[in-house]
């Protein structure tokens, strides 16, 4: 690892915050090399003090991936791949108050996410990740016996439900906008144990917030066993949580890791800048 960049590890296996490198500058070869191993290693990478303009935030972007648009979460007029998660201080609507990975619903679910907080709460707000590979390292060989080549499946037909609790946001009434689309109730079977496949280790791929079931089974059958699942990815051992500052940035690898926005701040507002990467189709 080069000299310039300092790292310092948040938990025992998950996250570590990045010093010594400047988002705005397009980042050099050795550069992006150096930040998707740390990438790969701590599954999340944090830096502090940055200050970027929607141009630089995708520049950086573009270094990792392809930035997407999301099919249903409005971007930004001029940067549609964008998504301004603002939470104005009287809006009770929050976004990512549920453990999830960002776009598992998709076909090619998102490889990674890219957010920068530009408008930070005095106390909470902070975002909460979970270390999927070691939650499958730690379950018993009969498990992951069980779990080998079962699949499940995703949607955002419960998340993004216009009757449910995401009706404002189709309505025009919160600031985040949703546009109702096919890929509201689109249903991809994803395996639940999947492979990495830069690092090629096993993590769980399960999470509340968009897999409905197990594949072939009913949601009744599935319930119990994919609680069990969250109850225990998201032990204390295997999470980070980071507190934001204004012009810090989160980089999260979405193939191993999941992540839950607090929604802890009320009467204060919260401004976010998310990109997400195009993903490859789980295996
Ligand atoms: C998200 O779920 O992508 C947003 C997380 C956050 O706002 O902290």
């Amino acid at each position: 690892m080069s000299a310039a960049l300092e790292v310092r590890p948040l938990a025992a296996t998950i996250g570590a915050e990045v010093f010594g490198v400047d988002l705005s500058h397009t980042p050099s070869p050795d550069m992006i090399a150096q930040l998707r191993e740390l990438l790969l290693k701590y599954g999340v990478i944090f830096f502090r003090g940055q200050i970027l303009t929607p141009d630089t935030h995708l520049a950086f972007a573009q270094a990792f991936g392809k930035p997407e648009i999301h099919p249903i979460v409005a971007g930004t007029d001029k940067r549609p791949e964008i998504i301004k998660i603002e939470k104005p201080a009287n809006e009770p609507a929050s976004f990512g108050t549920e453990w999830h990975s960002d776009n598992s619903f998709f076909a090619a679910p998102s490889l990674g996410t890219i957010l920068y907080a530009e408008e930070i709460p005095p106390a909470g707000g902070d975002t909460l990740y979970a270390d999927m590979y070691t939650a499958y390292d730690q379950l018993s060989d009969g498990l992951k016996k069980m779990l080998d080549g079962v699949r499940a499946i995703h949607s955002a037909k419960v998340a993004y439900d216009p009757s449910g609790s995401a009706g404002a946001k189709y309505r025009g009434e919160s600031t985040l906008k949703y546009t109702y689309s096919d890929a509201v109730a689109e249903e991809h079977a994803h395996p639940v144990v999947r492979t990495h496949p830069e690092s090629g280790r096993k993590a769980l791929y399960v999470n509340p917030m968009f897999t409905l079931r197990f594949e072939d089974m009913t949601e009744q059958e599935s319930g119990p066993l994919l609680q069990y699942l969250y109850t225990h990815s998201t032990r204390p051992e295997f999470t980070c949580r980071f507190h934001w500052q204004k012009g810090s940035v989160a980089f999260w690898d979405n193939r191993g890791v999941m992540h839950y926005a607090m929604n802890d701040y009320e009467g204060h507002r919260r401004v976010m800048s998310r990109i997400t990467l195009t993903g490859d189709v789980p295996a």
